[in-house]
């Protein structure tokens, strides 16, 4: 047993800038991973790149917009000395934009669906084929419970996490054969920058339909991450582990 360590694998992760990629990304750090920190934000991934070399890991910022997903593969290709071989690969970047379904216009659909959907399209298919070279792989889609269960104001969203499902589990069934998996998380309501605009008395509320009674720690995510990156998750393939508290059983 190798106590899910990670060393001698580089992984990607997308969104890292802030929040749940940020928390994946410590965890995967801390379990020996060298790490490729991608978003928009060059200086908050910096600021984490430095971080986490100053706890004795390895980790590069590589900034990157995946509202250009046509430019993604370039940018990929452009991967730091060291750093080019991605065994590891957390598609985690992601928008929302609420609104009732009469009232969404194009723009609001099209802009959820590139983001969460199409860049995740984008960076898997850039890395896929070193993956399959090299005869191992993990890639680990971060969807949402809304993707399994819907959620009203959120058509754009729960159309694109229920999109990232459907590629998750075409492309276990494609990659199996080079010991690659492809895995899903899908977190309930989780304390972020996307989630503390919710007023008090709403949270109140949320928190008594969730069974287990409070909202989600980005830890509660990075933990079922680090797992299925893990030499021990290397039987699990097509898999979404549903991280909610108990909001979708
Ligand atoms: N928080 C929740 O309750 C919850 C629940 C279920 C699922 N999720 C999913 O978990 C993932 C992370 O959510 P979070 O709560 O941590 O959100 P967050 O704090 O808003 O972080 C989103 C991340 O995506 C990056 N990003 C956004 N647009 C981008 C673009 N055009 N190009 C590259 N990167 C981009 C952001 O970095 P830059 O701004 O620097 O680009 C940031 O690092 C998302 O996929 C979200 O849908 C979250």
């Amino acid at each position: 047993m190798s106590d899910f360590r990670l060393d001698g694998r580089t992984a990607l992760v997308t969104g890292a800038s802030q929040g749940i990629g940020e928390a994946i990304a410590r965890r995967l750090s801390a379990h020996g991973a060298r790490l490729v920190l991608v978003a928009r934000s060059e200086d908050k991934l910096e600021a984490l790149a430095e971080e986490l070399r100053s706890t004795n890991g390895e980790a590069v910022a590589h900034p990157l917009d995946l509202a250009r997903p046509e430019a993604v593969g370039d940018r990929l290709a452009e991967l730091p000395e060291g750093f080019t071989e991605i065994d590891i690969l957390v598609n985690n970047a992601g928008i929302t934009a609420d609104s009732l379904f009469v009232r969404m216009n194009l723009e609001q659909w099209e802009r959820v669906l590139e983001i969460n959907l199409t860049g995740a399209f984008a960076v898997t298919r850039a890395l896929a084929r070193g993956m399959m070279r090299r005869r191992w792989g993990r890639i680990i889609n971060v969807s949402s419970v809304v993707g399994l269960m819907g959620n009203a104001g959120q058509a754009n969203y729960s159309a694109a996490k229920a999109g990232l499902i459907g590629l998750s589990k075409a492309l276990a069934r494609e990659l199996a054969s080079r010991n690659i998996t492809v895995n899903v998380v899908a977190p309930g309501y989780i304390r972020t920058a996307m989630t503390e605009d919710l007023p008090e008395a709403a949270r109140k509320e949320l928190e008594k339909s969730i069974p287990l009674h409070r909202l989600g720690n980005v830890e509660d995510v990075a933990a079922g991450a680090v797992f299925l990156a893990s030499e021990e998750a290397s039987y699990v393939t097509g898999h979404v582990l549903n991280i909610s508290g108990g909001l979708y059983i």
